[in-house]
Formats: C-alpha cells, structure tokens, sequence
C-alpha cells in the first residue's frame, strides 16, 4: 500500500497564528483563559490545558488575566464585557474572520440586508451576526436562500469555511431576491485549497483518511468532499481510530486533514498506517501526490 498525502492538509494561518498566540500569552505568568475551544480539535484543547491554558464558555468564568479571543472571533459585546471586567484581551480572531465581520458591520451601516451564507450554530458565524447589529439573516441552503422574502438591498457576506461552489449556488438565488446585490467573497482559500487537494486525492486512491475533530466543520466536510468523489473515507480524530481492515486489498491510501489539525496528530495517523502496511510501504516525502 502506498500512502500520500494531500499537498495542502492541516494548520490553516489563522489557526496557526492562534495557537502561537496562546502559547505565547502563558508566558506572561497570569490566568489565561480562552473563551470557547481555541479550535476544533480536542487533542490540542488539552494539550494546552498542560501547559495552563483552560478554555471556559463564558467571561463570567475568567476572574482576572488573560482571555484570547479565538480565530471563530466573537461580537462587539465581548469585547465591552471584558473590557468592563479589566480582563487583558488577547485577539486572535483570524483576520479573514475580521474582515466578514467588518463587512457585516458596515453592509448594515449602509442600509443592506445582510445575510451571511453559512451554518447557523457555527460560532464564527455567531459573531458575524453580532457585527450585523443581530440582525443579519442567515442562509445555509438553497431552500433557505428560496424562501427569503424580497428586499430593496441585500449584503452577502460568506462564513469563510463555506464550500465555495454552494456559495455560487445561493448567489444566484440571492440575486432573485433584491434590486441591488452587494457581494462580499469572504471564503477563505486556505478552506478550497484544502478542498481541492482532498478532492484531487481521493480521485486516485482507494482510501481517504480524514483526520479532524468531529466537530470541525472543515474537517467534516473535507470527508463529504471525498465521499462525494466515490472514494472510500473514514473521519478520524487520531491514529488509535486506525482499524487494519480498512486497508485489506488497498494499495493506494491518502490522508487529509482539516484546517484545524495539528501536523503532529497527521504525523501520528502516518505512522501507523505505516506500521499496518510493514514489509509493503512506499513512503513518500510530506506534500507529494500521486502523479498522472
Ligand atoms: Fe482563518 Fe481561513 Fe483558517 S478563515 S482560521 S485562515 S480557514
């Protein structure tokens, strides 16, 4: 069996870029909290708790120090509220994430509808609503973008993980919907680049691995992107997920990973899909793919 993995997988920028940021900020000796998960995964959720980085739902729990606003970012009332409570912010909103956030804001300041094509639960899709003064409408399929009523001006700004191909779906019944469309295409590349190299892979291979938190959007969907190409794929968590049996007459597996997938939990997966492959592996160097 010969294992490849797909030439863009795991850490995105803003999730990179977050993670530094709370490290860095234990250094400083105070209480340091993240408000929410820091990201999808659980295996670094708690490997920040070793080093004193706890994650609480709420501000109310944070007494005094640090708290860092994660890459999903949050609405401007959490700033005011920790701000009243003297806590030292840390922002580690990713800057794709501030930019349809300040699209929101200033779509609605200029008298548009805004609506953000995305999934409602989503947080960072909560804190675009909050930039909207709350009052943005959220559509996350067709049916919902359907059945809108009409409006004079309209504002789309999209959740920055969203599937750029049902974005272009939605828009076009958006379109239908107002007079005067204004579109903001705040999908983030590092979500389609990853899309389109799992896509690629499981193109060619007999098997995708998938491995994300299972509650990562990204990540999930990463998996339906390859499920959809005809390819057989497993989401995992870690390599302990790992069964031989999915590898019995396979000779070309791939392994992804979502944006919010620490390269040490890939490395992990890697490994032992190696160790269920000995006397057979054709490794290959990190980011190479099937060729032809
Ligand atoms: Fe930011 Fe894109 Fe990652 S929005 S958090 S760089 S997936």
């Amino acid at each position: 069996m010969k294992i490849y993995l797909a030439e863009h997988r795991g850490f995105c920028y803003g999730v990179k870029r977050a993670v530094n940021m709370a490290v860095s900020a234990v250094a400083s000796n105070c209480p340091v909290h993240t408000l929410g998960p820091i990201i999808h995964n659980p295996q670094m959720v708690s490997h920040l708790q070793t080093q004193g980085i706890g994650a609480v739902d709420n501000l109310e729990d944070i007494p005094a120090g640090k708290v860092i606003i994660r890459s999903h970012g949050v609405g401007p009332e959490i700033y005011r509220q920790a701000e009243a409570k003297q806590l030292d912010v840390v922002d580690a909103t990713c800057p794709h994430v501030k930019k349809a956030q300040q699209a929101a804001y200033e779509l609605r300041q200029s008298g548009y509808q805004v609506v953000i094509v995305g999934e409602h639960q989503h947080p960072e899709v909560r804190s675009i609503v909050a930039w909207s003064n709350e009052e943005a409408q959220v559509v996350e399929t067709i049916a919902a973008a359907k059945s809108l009523p009409f409006y004079p001006r309209l504002g789309v700004v999209a959740q920055t993980t969203f599937a750029a191909n049902d974005f272009e779906a939605i828009l076009s019944i958006l379109k239908t919907k107002c007079e005067d469309l204004k579109i903001e295409r705040t999908i983030c590349t590092a979500t389609d680049l990853r899309q389109q190299a799992a896509l690629d892979l499981a193109k060619k291979v007999d098997i995708m691995i998938v491995v994300g938190g299972k509650n990562s959007a990204n990540t999930t969907r990463l998996a339906s992107v390859c499920q959809e190409a005809g390819c057989k794929t497993r989401h995992i968590e870690s390599a302990g997920e790992l069964k031989p049996e999915w590898f019995v007459n396979v000779q070309n597996a791939g392994i992804t990973a979502g944006a919010s997938t620490p390269e040490w939990v890939i490395e992990e997966v890697y490994a032992k899909m190696e160790e269920m492959n000995i006397g057979n592996v054709a490794k290959l160097e990190a980011g190479s793919v099937i060729k032809g």
